[in-house]
C-alpha cells in the first residue's frame, strides 16, 4: 500500500458529473484528484444529450424544474466558457425540439402537458399535425399535432465529457486510472479512499459521484449510503448521409404505446434515438428487444429512416434516486459529499451540478438553489430542514 500527498477534493468517478465537480473544484483553487478508470466515460457515453427540462416536465417534479431551468439558463455561457478554454466543440445546438402525437391519446397527453407547463410559466407552442409536417418534412402523416419547445437544446455528451477532462487536465487536477473499491473512513471522518491495485488516496474532502455506481461503494456507513439504482437505457445510432441532410432539423420526441422515443440530430450527421427504460439491475445487454421497440416507434415517427445505416447500439445506466432528483452536497459523514442520482437529467444538469458542488466544497453549504437537493432529504435520523423540498419528500413517501 503507498500513500500519496493529501488533495482537498477526491472526486470518486470520472463521469461528466465527477468532471465537472473536479474542474470547479480546481477553478476555486482547491488540489484536487478524480479516481476512475476511463475518466470521461460512465452514462454520457450513452446519453443522447438532450436539455430537455421543459419537454421532460412531469407533475410532481416542479422543484426539480426550477434547477433543469436554472442549469439551462447557464449552459450558454458553460460551453463558451469550456470551448474557449479547451478549443473543443461541444455540439451544443438551440434547435428546440417538437414533441408530437401519433393518436389520440397521445394528443390527450400532450394537451395536457401544453396545459402543465403554461401554469409552470413555461413556453411551448401547440401545433397541428399540417403545421408540425410543415416544421419536418420527414414526420409520418399520421401525425396528429404537436408541441413546439424552441427552448430545448441539445449538446453532444461525448464531446462534453471529452472537452471537461481537457478543462481538468489544464486546471492541474490529477487523474488516478484506477476503480476506487473501498471509502476510508477514519474517527468520524471521510478520509479518502482505497483503489483496486491497493493505493490509499486521501482527501480533505470525498466527493461521491460514480453514477449509478455511487450506493455500491464499500465502506460508505449505510446511513449516508446514496440510494440510487441502475435505469437501463438503451440507444440506437444511425447515420444521415449527406444526400439526406438536414433529415431532421431539430430534436423529435412522442410518447408510443406508453414509452418515450425521442430522435435528436447533430450537426455531424448522426441521428440518436433513445430510450428505452428498464429496471434490469446492473444488465447492460443491448437486446433485440429492445433495440425492436425503439426502430419501431422510431419509424412511426419518421418513416424514411429506414435507409439510414445503423451505426452503433449501446446500454448504459442512469443513476435514478427515489424522487428522480440528484443528490447534492455535504452527507451526514463529515468529509463526505454527494453529487449523484442525476437520473434522466445528468447532461442538463452538469453546469448548476458543478458550480453548487464548487461551493459547497468552499463553504461548506449548498447555494440556494441546490439546497433542496441535499442527500440528508434521505436520512432517516435528521429531520430535513422544513423550508427543503417538502414536495419530494412527499413523493418519496408515496412512492416507497
Ligand atoms: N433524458 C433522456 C433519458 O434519460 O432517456
Amino acid at each position: 500500500m503507498s500513500l500519496t500527498r493529501t488533495p482537498d477534493v477526491l472526486a470518486v468517478g470520472g463521469g461528466i458529473i465527477g468532471l465537472v465537480t473536479a474542474w470547479r473544484a480546481a477553478q476555486r483553487g482547491l488540489a484536487t484528484g478524480v479516481v476512475d478508470p476511463e475518466p470521461g466515460g460512465g452514462a454520457a457515453r450513452v446519453a443522447a444529450g438532450m436539455l430537455a427540462g421543459v419537454t421532460e416536465l412531469h407533475y410532481g417534479e416542479q422543484t426539480l424544474l426550477a434547477l433543469n431551468l436554472v442549469s439551462a439558463g447557464r449552459y450558454p455561457r458553460f460551453v463558451a466558457e469550456l470551448t474557449d478554454l479547451t478549443g473543443h466543440d461541444l455540439g451544443y445546438r438551440r434547435c428546440g425540439t417538437l414533441a408530437v402525437a401519433l393518436d389520440a391519446d397521445d394528443r390527450a397527453h400532450l394537451r395536457e402537458l401544453h396545459a402543465f407547463q403554461r401554469q409552470s410559466g413555461l413556453e411551448s407552442e401547440w401545433l397541428s399535425g399540417r403545421e408540425c409536417r410543415r416544421l419536418e418534412p420527414m414526420l409520418a402523416p399520421g401525425v396528429r399535432g404537436g408541441l413546439r419547445v424552441d427552448g430545448d437544446h441539445q449538446v453532444d455528451p461525448r464531446r462534453l465529457a471529452r472537452a471537461l477532462v481537457a478543462a481538468c487536465e489544464r486546471a492541474g487536477v490529477v487523474f488516478h486510472r484506477q476503480w476506487a473499491e473501498r471509502l476510508t473512513v477514519s474517527g468520524d471522518r471521510a478520509t479518502g479512499v482505497v483503489t483496486a491495485d491497493g493505493t490509499a488516496l486521501t482527501g480533505g474532502q470525498v466527493v461521491l459521484a460514480a453514477g449509478s455506481l455511487s450506493g455500491r461503494l464499500a465502506g460508505v456507513p449505510d446511513a449516508v449510503l446514496p440510494p440510487v439504482r441502475p435505469v437501463k437505457g438503451q440507444v440506437v445510432r444511425l447515420a444521415v448521409p449527406q444526400r439526406y441532410a438536414p433529415f431532421l432539423h431539430r430534436t423529435v420526441r412522442a410518447v408510443v404505446r406508453g414509452g418515450h422515443v425521442y430522435l435528436v440530430p447533430r450537426e455531424n450527421g448522426e441521428l440518436v434515438i433513445g430510450a428505452t427504460s428498464e429496471e434490469m439491475g446492473w444488465d447492460t445487454t443491448v437486446t433485440a428487444g429492445g433495440v425492436y421497440e425503439l426502430l419501431r416507434d422510431a419509424h412511426e415517427l419518421v418513416p424514411g429512416l429506414t435507409e439510414l445505416p445503423l451505426t452503433e447500439t449501446r446500454a448504459g445506466l442512469r443513476p435514478g434516486s427515489p424522487d428522480n432528483a440528484p443528490l447534492l452536497g455535504p452527507t451526514g459523514l463529515p468529509g463526505l459529499l454527494l453529487a449523484t442520482g442525476h437520473y434522466r437529467n445528468g447532461v442538463l444538469l452538469t453546469p448548476v451540478t458543478g458550480d453548487a458542488m464548487a461551493h459547497a466544497l468552499v463553504t461548506g453549504e449548498l447555494p440556494e438553489e441546490a439546497r433542496p437537493f441535499t442527500p440528508r432529504r434521505f436520512d432517516a435520523t435528521t429531520p430535513t430542514d422544513p423550508s427543503a423540498h417538502t414536495e419530494q419528500t412527499a413523493l418519496t413517501e408515496q412512492t416507497a
